[in-house]
């Protein structure tokens, strides 16, 4: 079988280089990090910002009217501009810092959804999603009496239309949830189009783009969205996220947390709130961690995320025909094109856990298991996969290396 020719726009060996972690060795053999979905590495250029933060710029934000308060609000707030910049929005005041996507899609559920959502209502999510954008809607209905349909699969792990066809026929949806790229099989919804779809009906579209957002380019206005959640972790940066909302909808919503930074004006028997963003942003914010956040989207989009996504693209149709050429390996999701940097298998009926530990004998890093997607994998009749992520910084090699390491994977187990 012919394996897709991999050329890419991109200097690997540059890259490589910005990544210490992937200098150091894992059980004496070069690191193969293939993990990124889960969380990714951190270049030189990231970590050194945090550093720099503390060493140099760091205090409370919003408060201090000293030197060094000014110095560390300037910079998150400078954080909140590149965030702006990185996905597209109108408006800065429609960027606000959460933890992480869990925490982006927790406030809408919290703060949207129970102002907005109520009895005989009703919510789509699709079959396909991680249970941080499964789960708050589930409790979302149960909380407020509305009830939850999902979109369903086609046996290659895309939205099925005839399931949308069926579900058209609901009535008083008012919030459609669903992930730009699935963390499971990769596969990348068709964002505008569900957004017409969920605007036709007078529904938000409350899009999960933690594996979309490190990955290429992002322009919240041309995908017609209303909701917009990214993790930092999974794209070079720390523990920080930005939640995307349009102003008009975060400007309607109450608070989802309560307390300092949120307020406006506090008496004992009544609370004002802040102007966006403030007043989703309550207590003190991951100061260093968003400041780094900016540092990550400006790597990232100094590299090119256009480029990103190339490399990633010609990457991924590389592994999908080399685990193809595999015997005794099963792929799940869709094919290359139509799919991202996940490589979701099987190798004959060894356990994906004993897989991964193989694989790590070798420095091989892979995740393993149900992948935060317990009815996905139902679907699919699975208990778990092995799933093999790609990013900026892996290659060709990578792939190779990963091929050998299931050929070991299976003479161990006899496959
Ligand atoms: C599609 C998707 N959504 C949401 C999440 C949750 O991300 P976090 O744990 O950073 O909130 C993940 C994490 O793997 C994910 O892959």
């Amino acid at each position: 079988m012919a394996v897709a020719e991999f050329t890419t726009p991109l200097d690997l060996e540059k890259i490589r280089a910005d990544f210490p972690i992937l200098a150091r060795p894992v059980h004496g053999k070069r690191l193969v990090f293939l993990d990124s979905a889960a969380s990714s590495q951190k270049p030189r250029q990231v970590i050194e910002t945090l550093v720099d933060v503390y060493e140099t710029s760091y205090a409370n934000v919003h408060r201090g009217v000293y030197y060094l308060g000014a110095r560390a609000t300037e910079r998150y707030e400078g954080a909140r501009d590149i965030m702006t910049g990185f996905v597209n929005a109108n408006d800065r005041r429609e960027v606000i810092f959460v933890r992480e996507a869990t925490e982006a899609l927790n406030l809408v559920a919290y703060a949207y959804g129970r102002t907005f959502v109520g009895p005989g209502d009703a919510i789509v999510a699709t079959e396909m999603e991680h249970h941080s954008n499964l789960v708050p809607w589930q409790f979302l209905a149960q909380q407020t009496g509305a009830t939850l349909h999902y979109l369903r699969l086609t046996d290659d792990g895309s939205l099925d239309p005839d399931s949308q066809q069926r579900l058209a026929a609901i009535e008083n949806v008012k919030l459609v949830a669903v992930a730009h790229v699935s963390n499971s099989l990769g596969t990348i919804n068709d964002i505008p189009a569900l957004a017409t779809w969920a605007h036709e009906r007078g529904a938000v579209l409350v899009v999960d783009g933690a594996q979309a957002a490190p990955h290429r380019p992002v322009d919240v206005q041309a995908l017609g969205c209303d909701f917009y959640a990214l993790s930092g972790h999974k794209m070079c940066g720390p523990g920080a996220g930005i939640l995307w909302g349009r102003a008009e909808l975060l400007e309607k919503m109450p608070p989802f947390l309560t307390g300092g930074e949120m307020i406006r004006t506090v008496s004992l028997e009544k609370t004002t709130w802040n102007d966006l963003p403030w007043k989703f942003e309550a207590g003190t914010p991951a100061i260093a961690e968003s400041i780094a956040l900016g540092a990550a989207a400006q790597y990232l989009q100094g590299i090119g995320m256009e480029a990103i996504e190339a490399h990633e693209h010609a990457l991924t149709a590389y592994a999908y025909d080399v685990l193809d050429g595999i015997s005794g390996v099963t792929q799940y999701g869709p094919k290359p094109p139509n799919r991202a940097g996940i490589l979701s298998f099987n190798v004959g009926k060894v356990h994906p856990h004993d897989v991964a530990q193989v694989l790590d004998s070798e420095g091989i890093a892979v995740r393993a298991g149900h992948h935060c997607t317990q009815p996905l994998m139902r679907r699919f009749d699975l208990q778990a996969t092995t799933r093999a992520s790609v990013y900026l910084y892996n290659g060709r090699d990578d792939i190779d290396a990963l091929a050998l390491g299931i050929e070991k994977v299976k003479r161990t187990f006899s496959v």
